[in-house]
């Protein structure tokens, strides 16, 4: 999107070779990060995001660290009735292969029309390349959060999810999963009126290192 295109409450993205700030010292920033929750994608509502809010968090996703600079990673945006097609999908791949009843069938019907929005981040890893594979992953993961955060700092309710489908082999075929190709996680974007609570915080292992 050009300059000149871009709305006033949507970030401009740098130009190759344009001198960027070290640091980008900022307190709400730090709130999101000290704050942020996810909200159950079944708690989402429209709208979602605009076209050009898609195409920011689309550009904000590819703006992690990636080693070798090979961008191992692509997106498959569900909108409008395709979320629906895809449930059709799901439900028919659950139900030839686990029993199931109505209530069941309807959660797998409507596993995409939760949110107006869902963002698939497929890893895409090329083996036996110099940069390793679990590097190239973890990019992906990085994608997949900088999406939550884009999001949330738009004023979207997010969720990252991977659920059964991302690991079922006829689901990746619908995807159209290629080989070397992984759901990193569907990302549920979607506005709503609930508010998370602050959840349990195992701890983490941290140590200072002595030689
Ligand atoms: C790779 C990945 C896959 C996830 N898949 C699921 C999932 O399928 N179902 C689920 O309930 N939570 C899943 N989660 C966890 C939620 O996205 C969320 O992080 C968790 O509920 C904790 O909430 P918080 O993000 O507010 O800390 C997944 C997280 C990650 C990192």
């Amino acid at each position: 999107m050009s300059k000149a295109q871009t709305p006033d409450n949507l970030p401009e993205f740098p130009e190759q070779g344009e001198r960027l700030a070290p640091h980008h010292k900022n307190a709400a920033t730090l709130e999101l990060l000290a704050r942020r929750r996810s909200t159950a994608a079944a708690a989402m509502t429209e709208p979602g995001p605009s076209p050009e809010e898609i195409d920011t968090l689309l550009s904000i996703a590819q703006r992690v660290p990636d080693h070798g600079k090979m961008a191992p990673w692509r997106f498959i945006l569900f909108q409008g009735e395709e979320r629906a097609n895809f449930g059709q999908i799901l439900a028919k791949i659950w139900s030839s292969e686990n029993e199931t009843d109505d209530k069941r069938m309807e959660l797998e019907l409507n596993r995409f029309t939760r949110a107006p929005l869902v963002i698939g981040v497929i890893s895409h890893v090329l083996e036996k390349h110099a940069i390793p594979e679990w590097e190239q992953i973890l990019s992906a993961g990085a994608a997949c959060q900088n999406l939550l955060i884009g999001a949330q700092a738009m004023g979207y309710a997010s969720q990252w999810l991977t659920e059964w489908y991302a690991y079922h082999p006829f689901a990746k075929d619908a995807l159209g999963l290629r080989s070397g190709e992984r759901v990193a996680g569907f990302i549920f974007i979607g506005s709503t009126e609930d508010q998370p609570v602050e959840r349990i915080r195992p701890e983490a292992g941290i140590g200072v290192w002595k030689g």
